[in-house]
């Protein structure tokens, strides 16, 4: 039997009502399945924004909002199927962007920060480094743990009774000996290929494929920035189900290679080269050189503010190929600024959309819903992208062709609808 404090025995007791009762309740009862002593308090939650694709996934959280559930922590959310802000700008049917509309009034009444987006960490949702919270959206979660040292385990349907309650068992990622890594990558990579996020995508996608869901220590190559941390994280999520890894020299608990393994030894020692990389892309570089592209994404994790900046610079006085949609992925909040900046614009102009609350894996490009909605199926025949958790995830979900390289390729991509 778990171990709980006098204020958790009276939520369970009732003391906060039968809302509150009931989340900690279920946290106690995942907490005891998977052997945990006690509960923590969460600094932070991430919550799995409910998607008007999924059936009965917003008229669920409605029901539930209407029964007083709020959240005790800052809570933010992933994100939804379509963009609120702007209903017709991706071509969701009306009647999932008013069901999805639902969703948003629903969670402003739990208490919930509207931000849907994959990349929290960009508005500045940074909990403490060593802090216990509870995140959905695997970009995001490896993020926090490696990155920030903000600890976390995988969020799932339950994460939402963590965030009414503020508790969550004290097991997995929180601990310290889970932590550990396990394998270690000795890198051989030229400078050159990781000069872009492409490249720390495809090293992230080879050594996910690897690792499984082990904790990865990749030593050999440094990178300090943010976007290329992200796109590594993203991959490694994608091709593995990896939710922490180290990098040496550059994550909080990797200082030394030391640090990283706990002062023991690697149960896989594996080396990597460029050749890796080269399988990596192969696979999921499906259109030819000079092939038709239709469909350029740009933002996979959303972008930051200074991302759209360099879009901006990049498309400004030029003009997306006729026939090609081109979205740059954000949150609102962001897209918001980058209106007030003059970033926006420039971007608009050339004929790309500047996309938030959503991507086109998370919208109705789906084929599923594609299908439920009498729309072309696939919808879109080739996507360009330089995110191979994009690539993977609209190869299965949309069913296209996709081409991966890097940002310049993408936005040389958009302007002539062809694969270089
Ligand atoms: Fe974000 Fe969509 Fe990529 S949710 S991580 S932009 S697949």
């Amino acid at each position: 039997m778990m171990r709980l404090t006098h204020e958790e025995q009276a939520m369970l007791d009732g003391k906060d009502g039968p809302v509150v009762r009931e989340a900690i309740d279920y946290v106690i009862q995942l907490g005891e399945a998977f052997g945990a002593e006690r509960l923590v308090d969460i600094a932070y939650c991430h919550y799995p924004a409910e998607m008007a694709i999924y059936e009965g996934s917003v008229e669920e959280l409605c029901e539930y909002a209407e029964r007083g559930g709020k959240v005790r922590v800052p809570t933010t959310t992933s994100t939804l199927c379509c963009d609120l802000e702007r209903p017709d700008s991706t071509g969701c049917p009306a009647t999932l962007c008013s069901l999805q509309a639902q969703a948003e009034s629903a969670h402003r009444s739990m208490g919930i920060n509207d931000t849907y987006t994959c990349t929290p960490q960009h508005l500045g949702y940074t909990p403490p480094f060593g802090s216990c919270n509870l995140l959905v959206e695997s970009s995001a979660i490896i993020f926090y743990n490696s990155v920030l040292g903000a600890r976390t385990n995988r969020g799932g349907l339950l994460t939402r009774y963590s965030a009414v309650c503020g508790k969550y068992p004290l097991m997995g990622y929180l601990l310290d000996e889970q932590r550990r890594g396990t394998h270690l990558f000795n890198c051989s990579i030229p400078d050159q290929r990781l000069a872009t996020a492409d490249g720390w995508s495809a090293l992230g996608f080879h050594i996910g494929a690897v690792v499984g869901s082990a904790v990865p220590v990749i030593d050999g190559v440094r990178t300090d920035r943010r976007d290329f941390l992200i796109a590594l994280g993203a991959a490694l999520a994608t091709s593995g189900s990896v939710t922490l890894f180290h990098l040496v020299g550059v994550t909080p608990e990797a200082g030394t290679l030391e640090e990283a393994l706990q002062g023991g030894d690697p149960e896989h020692v594996v080396a990597v080269s460029e050749a890796d990389l080269d399988a990596a892309y192969r696979q999921y570089c499906t259109v030819d050189t000079g092939g038709a592209i239709d469909f350029v994404t740009l933002g996979c994790p959303h972008y930051d503010l200074a991302q759209l900046r360099v879009v901006a610079e990049k498309l400004d006085g030029r003009r997306v190929a006729d026939g090609v949609r081109c979205w740059i992925c954000t949150n609102r909040l962001t897209r918001r600024a980058a209106a007030e900046a003059g970033i926006l614009r420039p971007i608009e102009d050339a004929g790309a959309l500047v996309i938030a609350d959503t991507c086109p894996v998370e919208s109705h490009l789906r084929q599923s819903t594609c299908r439920e909605h009498a729309l072309p199926v696939p919808n879109v025949r080739a996507m360009a992208t330089d995110s191979f958790k994009m690539a993977r995830y609209s190869a299965d979900l949309i069913g296209c062709r996709t081409a991966l390289g890097g940002f310049d390729q993408c936005i040389a991509a958009a302007l002539s609808g062809r694969w270089r």
